[in-house]
Parts: C-alpha cells; sequence; structure tokens
C-alpha cells in the first residue's frame, strides 16, 4: 500500500476515533479501550459480576475489560488477564503474557487460581484475520474449544462464559457447542460494538459440568 494511502486511511481512523461517543467517554473515565463499555453493559443488564468472583479476562490488552473488572470486585474476587500482546499493569489484575491456546498458559492461569475455580471467563479475544475464509473459522473454531476444554478443568457447576464470536459459516456449530454445556445461551451485540462489525458475544449461563480437575 502506497504511503499516501497509508496516512489517508489513518487520519480517517483516527477522526472516527474523535467522534465515537464511546472512545470519548472511555478516555474521559481513564479506562484504556471503548470495548469496556461492551462489557458493562452486559453486566449492568445480565449481573455477570459479582464482588467475590473468580474471573479471567483473556485477550485482555489493552486492558479495558480488565480494569472495570478489578473496580467490580472485592478483596475476596479476582481477575486474571491474559494476552499475547504485554500489558501495562493494572491495580488488582494478575497479569499473564502468553497464547491462551497453549496448555503451558493455562497452566500459568490454573497455578494463579491457588485452587479456587472461575465464577466467570471473559474472552474478547480477537485472532489475526488472514482473509481466507477457511484459515480464519478454523482459527476462531480453535479459540472456542479452547476456552471449552479450559472450562472443563476451571470453571464451576453453574458457571458463566461472555466470549466474542463473529458471524460466520462456524457461528451456529459454536453455539451449539455452547448449548451441551450450558444451560442457557444467548447471543447478544451491546451498543457499543460497531454495527458494521461482525462480531456478537456469546453469553453462555449455568455451566452443567462438574470441572474435572481442581489444584
Ligand atoms: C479487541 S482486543 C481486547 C480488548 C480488551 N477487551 C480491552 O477491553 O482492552 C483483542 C485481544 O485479543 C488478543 N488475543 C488474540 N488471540 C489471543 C490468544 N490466542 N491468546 C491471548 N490473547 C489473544 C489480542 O492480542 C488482542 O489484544
Amino acid at each position: 500500500m502506497s504511503r499516501s494511502r497509508n496516512k489517508s486511511k489513518s487520519r480517517a481512523w483516527s477522526n472516527r476515533q474523535n467522534r465515537d461517543r464511546y472512545v470519548r467517554e472511555a478516555r474521559t473515565l481513564g479506562y484504556r479501550a471503548r470495548s469496556v463499555f461492551k462489557l458493562s453493559e452486559v453486566d449492568r443488564k445480565y449481573r455477570l459480576i459479582k464482588p467475590s468472583h473468580q474471573i479471567v479476562d483473556l485477550g485482555a490488552a489493552p486492558g479495558g475489560w480488565s480494569k472495570y473488572v478489578a473496580t467490580r470486585l472485592s478483596d475476596r474476587g479476582r481477575i486474571i488477564g491474559v494476552d499475547l500482546l504485554e500489558m501495562k499493569p493494572i491495580h488488582g489484575v494478575g497479569i499473564i503474557q502468553g497464547d491462551f491456546t497453549q496448555p503451558s498458559v493455562q497452566e500459568q492461569i490454573i497455578d494463579c487460581l491457588d485452587g479456587q475455580l472461575l465464577d466467570l471467563v471473559l474472552s474478547d479475544m480477537s485472532p489475526n484475520i488472514s482473509g481466507i475464509a477457511t484459515i480464519d473459522q478454523a482459527k476462531a473454531e480453535e479459540i472456542q474449544v479452547s476456552i471449552l476444554e479450559f472450562c472443563c478443568m476451571t470453571l464451576k457447576s453453574s458457571g458463566t462464559v461472555l466470549t466474542k464470536l463473529f458471524a460466520g459459516s462456524s457461528f451456529s456449530g459454536i453455539q451449539q457447542m455452547y448449548g451441551m454445556g450450558f444451560a442457557q445461551v444467548s447471543v447478544i451485540k451491546p451498543a457499543a460494538s460497531r454495527s458494521e462489525s461482525r462480531e456478537v458475544y456469546l453469553l453462555a449461563r449455568g455451566y452443567r459440568i462438574r470441572p474435572q480437575r481442581h489444584r
């Protein structure tokens, strides 16, 4: 791409950011990302987060969701943020850098839980898009399968998952997989999610499986 095209693309991006009311509000409130409003909306509507909850935030950088969760927890609660990218420290948030789909990273999360089970798994993970539909769908599925396998080891019976998905051919298969493990599965498009984006959130509540491992 030519340098002038790059320049006009980044000017369009920064104009859009400045016009966006969620970006302005996030800056005013000291949040690192506008995506915090997607989580706060779901939290208010579905009473997702309780002060004593044990929570993991997958795909946490730059830290909007993790910081929001930390403000909702008491000192009995716990939030661990995981991302491929380095994250600046956030007060009250345990941070792990690595690829969540790797068993070694999942082991690190389990170690940080000190033998407790999770009440809530949050995932805002966005895999890098290659543009090749079959590859991108396989990646999206791999992430969701990893989350479900991780739930088998760490999520409390009756626990909850809120996970980002992209509308596409793998969508209904993923929804079905969650339907097998959870009593209730809903698809949510929060107001702060851009209408032109294919992203939606799947809220799976009432985990029906007893976790297999608890250290
Ligand atoms: C949209 S951002 C998350 C924004 C975040 N919820 C916030 O409020 O600041 C998506 C993140 O997912 C991360 N990600 C994608 N695949 C991942 C993986 N396999 N393991 C860990 N993080 C991943 C990316 O590095 C990126 O930082």
